[in-house]
């Protein structure tokens, strides 16, 4: 009998061609929104791998409905925070995401977003829609310049030095804050490393890159959002829980920041109270990939860690190489 993988959402060109081509029988979920919990629970039992995407949690709950026969999780997604990937490491299961693919595409959709935010494109476009456009006015819609100004990172990785760089291109000056200190990344695009208090405090753009682990959960909390500036644009196209989402809405409406580009958000798709009624927040529905370049690789990605798992050989982007050792 061939070996099945479940697929739990409907995907872009090129599909699923790659793993029929293997021989391997696909069983893919039809609807553009993803399986729920009980009929991926119900769906997995006998799987030899399964493509999952980051509305999946994939737990202990999971992998225990799966059963032996499950040799690899695919994830459409470079964040893994969906997957507990200690209980797959414990049973032997790999687990891949989509590094590289998707970075220059985040990277533009977080200008949009900084952009979007600073110059007030939505309210612009709003209101013409409204038919309030009276014609061209000196002080109208006036935003912020990003030239000269300090582009803040928190999270200088593949994402966040792509957004980094092209803050050089609009003549920014870029300071970073991670973990630990990524000298290469430095190199390439010219960031300063700076304690997590200076980014907050100097930074006149702040972008979120960081993944989202039990440390950075909330790292931009009430405490965060006051120390930065008043002036201060936060981006994020990370995820939703990096920030405190209720604190976000109470400092965007005290206009204690001056305004936010958000594509991520803690419980998506809900969104705190207060937050869409705000004029100086861009709300995007978690796009950042969001391109049929970005989105096609990503599809081509994931099938080829099944395939070559399945094989025997090595998957192109593991998270756990261990499990292959043994
Ligand atoms: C999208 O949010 C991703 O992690 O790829």
């Amino acid at each position: 009998m061939p070996r099945s993988v479940l697929v739990t959402a409907l995907l872009p060109e090129p599909g699923t061609a790659r793993l029929l081509a293997a021989g391997l029988q696909v069983n893919q979920h039809q609807l553009a929104a993803p399986l729920g919990r009980d009929e991926l629970l119900a769906g997995i039992g006998g799987r030899a791998a399964l493509l999952s995407v980051l509305t999946d949690r994939i737990d202990d709950a999971v992998l225990d409905a799966a059963g032996p026969d499950l040799r690899v999780v695919a994830n459409f997604a470079v964040g893994y925070d969906n997957i507990d990937v200690a209980a797959a490491t414990a049973r032997g299961i790999v687990v891949t995401n989509t590094p590289d693919v998707l970075t220059e595409a985040t990277a533009d959709l977080a200008w949009a977003l900084l952009l979007a935010a600073s110059r007030r494109v939505i309210e612009g476009d709003a209101l013409i829609r409204r038919g309030e456009w009276t014609g061209w006015r000196p002080s109208q819609l006036l935003g912020a310049a990003v030239q000269g100004r300090t582009l803040g990172i928190l999270g200088l990785g593949k994402i966040g030095s792509a957004v980094a760089r092209r803050g050089t291109g609009f003549g920014m000056r870029v300071i970073y804050h991670n973990r630990s200190r990524n000298f290469r990344a430095e190199g390439v695009t010219g960031a300063r490393y700076v304690g997590l208090d200076e980014l907050l405090e100097t930074s006149d753009f702040l972008s979120l890159h960081s993944p989202l682990t039990p440390e950075t959960r909330h790292v931009i909390d009430a405490a965060a959002l006051a120390r930065m500036q008043p002036t201060a644009v936060l981006v994020n196209t990370g995820r939703g829980p990096l920030i405190d989402e209720v604190a976000l809405v109470d400092a965007l409406r005290d206009r204690r920041i001056a305004a936010a580009g958000l594509d991520v958000f803690e419980q998506e798709p809900a969104l705190a109270p207060g937050l869409v009624e705000l004029d100086n927040v861009v709300l995007l529905p978690h796009i950042g990939s969001a391109t049929t370049e970005a989105r096609g690789a990503m599809v081509e990605l994931c099938c080829a860690n099944i395939v070559a798992t399945l094989e025997g050989r090595r998957p192109l982007t593991p998270l756990n190489p261990e499990v292959l050792a043994r």
